[in-house]
């Protein structure tokens, strides 16, 4: 087994598994949503070392060693906690089917640049795909995330 850790705790991933599936069947991790499955929607999105990446698209020898956090632990990340107040300020989300993965995203993105201009948050939300609102109240809280 391949260990990892997921949002500070302890985990296992057999080599040959999706990341994505042992998340959500083996481990209960649900929040991470299951969308295309080949790399195309970002509903999967995770931070991985901090870096967004398809869950989908990471297979278990990919991630020996890894620090992987999902949206169950994206509150312990300051860019995180500072994003969850904005989203629920806009009512960023409509259906929230894409929100796990627009988060984690996002979250990745604020982390490693505070202050991202209007481009820079687009361009961070080109890998995740959001069917209700258009993303208008989706990139409202991304700026009042903003510093
Ligand atoms: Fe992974 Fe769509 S489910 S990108």
């Amino acid at each position: 087994m391949i260990r990892f850790t997921l949002n500070g705790q302890p985990a296992e991933i057999a080599p040959d598994a999706m990341l994505l599936a042992t998340l959500r069947e083996n481990i209960g991790a649900t929040g991470t949503k299951a969308g295309c499955e080949i790399g195309r929607c970002g509903a999967c999105t995770v931070l991985c070392d901090g870096a967004p990446m398809n869950a989908c698209l990471l297979m278990g020898w990919q991630i020996e060693g890894s620090e992987i956090t999902t949206i169950e632990g994206i509150g312990t990340l300051a860019a995180g906690a500072v994003l969850i107040r904005a989203m629920e300020i806009e009512n960023g989300f409509q259906c929230g089917y894409c929100a796990p993965g627009v988060m984690m995203s996002l979250t990745g993105l604020l982390s490693r640049d505070p202050a991202p201009s209007d481009a820079g948050l687009e361009e961070a939300l080109e890998g995740n795909i959001c069917r209700c609102t258009g993303y208008h109240s989706i990139l409202r809280g991304a700026r009042l995330a903003r510093k």
